[in-house]
C-alpha cells in the first residue's frame, strides 16, 4: 500500500470511529434515559482513551513526543552537513518539523518514521499543504522495522534504551559511504564521533566508522 492511500485509510478509519460514536450517542439518547452529563462523561472517557494511546504506545514502543526546539532543528541539520540529493531519515518523526525543514531549507529528500498515527496524519497534511511531496514524506510504522539500507543521514531524538535497541540495526544496514547518524541527547557508546555539541548534546556519528572499536 503507497502512502496515499495509506493516508486516505487512515482519515476513513478515523471518521468510521467519530461516525460510530455519534451513531452510538444518538441510539443511546433515543433509546435510553441518558442525561447530558452521563454522556459527556462517556465521550470524554473515549477522548481521554484515544489521548491516551496516542502519548504511552509512543512511550513503550520507543520514546514519547517531546518536539525538538525549532532552534534546535535548524542545528541539528546543519550539524549533520547535508549534501544535495542525500537522503534523510528522521526516526520517531514527531510532527515532522525535522524532515520537513530539512526538506524546505537543505534541499535534501526526507522520510520520516512515525508510530502514532494522529502525528503521522498531521505531518502528511502538513507536508502536502507546503507542496514538499516531491521531497518529503512520511511512513506510518515502527522504524524497529523500517529498512534503512538507503539512508545517508539518520536522526534520532529517543531514548537510550531505545537508541541500544537500534544500535545493531543502524550497524548492519547503514553500509553506504559517508553515512552519519545525529543523535539528539542519547549516545551511541564507542561508535566514531566526527561533530559534537556538548552543550545542546547533540552528537554525530560516522558509520561505518574509519575505525574499528571492540
Ligand atoms: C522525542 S520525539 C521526537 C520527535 C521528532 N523527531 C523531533 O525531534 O521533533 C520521539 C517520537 O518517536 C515516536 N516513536 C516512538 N516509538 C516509535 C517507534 N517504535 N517507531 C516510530 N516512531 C516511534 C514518538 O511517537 C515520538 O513522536
Amino acid at each position: 500500500m503507497n502512502i496515499q492511500s495509506k493516508t486516505v485509510t487512515e482519515i476513513l478509519v478515523l471518521l468510521v470511529v467519530v461516525l460510530s460514536g455519534t451513531t452510538i450517542l444518538t441510539l443511546s439518547v433515543a433509546t435510553t434515559n441518558l442525561t447530558i452529563p452521563v454522556i459527556i462523561s462517556g465521550a470524554a472517557l473515549v477522548v481521554a482513551m484515544i489521548a491516551a494511546v496516542s502519548i504511552m504506545g509512543p512511550s513503550v514502543t520507543g520514546a514519547p513526543w517531546v518536539p525538538t526546539s525549532r532552534k534546535l532543528v535548524t542545528k541539528v541539520l546543519e550539524m549533520a552537513k547535508l549534501k544535495p540529493n542525500e537522503l534523510l531519515y528522521d526516526l520517531g518523526s514527531g510532527d515532522g518539523r525535522i524532515v520537513i525543514t530539512a526538506a524546505r531549507d537543505f534541499g535534501v529528500r526526507t522520510v520520516g518514521i512515525e508510530i502514532d498515527p494522529f502525528r503521522a496524519l498531521y505531518s502528511r497534511l502538513k507536508i502536502s499543504q507546503l507542496h514538499l511531496k516531491d521531497k518529503a514524506r512520511i511512513v506510518r510504522g515502527s522504524f524497529y522495522k523500517i529498512d534503512l539500507r538507503n539512508a545517508d543521514v539518520v536522526i534520532l531524538y529517543l531514548e537510550q534504551q531505545t537508541n541500544n535497541r537500534l544500535r545493531s540495526k543502524l550497524e548492519r544496514e547503514l553500509t553506504k559511504p559517508d553515512c552519519r547518524v545525529v543523535s539528539v541527547i542519547f549516545e551511541f557508546e564507542g561508535w566514531q564521533v566526527i561533530n559534537q555539541d556538548a552543550e545542546e548534546l547533540i552528537h554525530v556519528y560516522k558509520l561505518p566508522s574509519d575505525t574499528k572499536t571492540v
